[in-house]
């Protein structure tokens, strides 16, 4: 079945359920998460056009927003969504899936995702291509996950209670790239954590 027919019930409840406690949560549970995040957002120039991909409670985009870029996020929690408005009242946030990207083709300089591939019920390679159309080309797009999880982490055994799910399951993003034909740059913030990047190549 195409991911975005699938049912989404579940995740909206628990991102809505999680939405209050998510940013002290990230802190507890996944500070290199937070550092991934940073990392993401210190590529980003001033002057563009970011859409941050499941943007949670909006922590990327208000360093983004900070930073001078014009801000967009879709999340299919409204839960996260009315934090994240808190924090940008001015940006454009919208609830929707990542496999279905409300915007027109080549829209974006940049199109982010973190911390929000890697849940087990995620297929990754329909997310990139989304992503990828929307950003411009010679655009930037930028993912950081942890591609192998150690198993049973605190968070991950947290999840699986809130969630009744694990979110850890490993995802090989190097093989999505390459069947999507690119080859990221790769920064790794520690071994089971790492940030890629790619420009959307100008022909396509
Ligand atoms: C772990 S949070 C990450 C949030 C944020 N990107 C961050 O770095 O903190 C995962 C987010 O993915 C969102 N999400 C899950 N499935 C989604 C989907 N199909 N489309 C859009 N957002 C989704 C959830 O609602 C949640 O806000």
């Amino acid at each position: 079945m195409k991911p975005a027919a699938r049912p989404t019930v579940w995740i909206t409840r628990t991102y809505d359920r999680l939405s209050g406690c998510y940013d002290l949560y990230m802190k507890v549970f996944y500070p290199v998460g937070e550092k991934g995040r940073k990392l993401v957002a210190e590529k980003l120039e001033p002057g563009k056009r970011v859409l941050d991909v499941a943007c949670g409670t909006g922590t990327l985009l208000a360093f983004a927003h900070q930073k001078g870029l014009q801000c967009s996020g879709i999340d299919l929690s409204p839960g996260m969504l009315a934090q994240a408005r808190k924090k940008l009242p001015q940006a454009g946030l919208n609830l929707a899936s990542f496999y279905e990207i409300p915007y027109p083709e080549e829209h974006f300089d940049y199109v982010v995702v973190t911390n929000a591939l890697s849940a087990t019920f995620v297929e990754p390679v329909w997310v990139i291509s989304e992503m990828l159309r929307v950003c411009k080309r010679g655009g930037e797009l930028y993912l950081a996950e942890w591609p192998s999880a150690p198993q049973a982490t605190l968070r991950s055994r947290f999840l699986t209670w809130l969630a009744r799910l694990s979110d850890d399951e490993p995802k090989d993003y190097l093989a999505v790239f390459s069947e999507l034909g690119y080859q990221p740059k790769i920064d790794c913030i520690n071994k089971h954590y790492q940030v890629y990047g790619i420009k959307k190549a100008n022909g396509g």
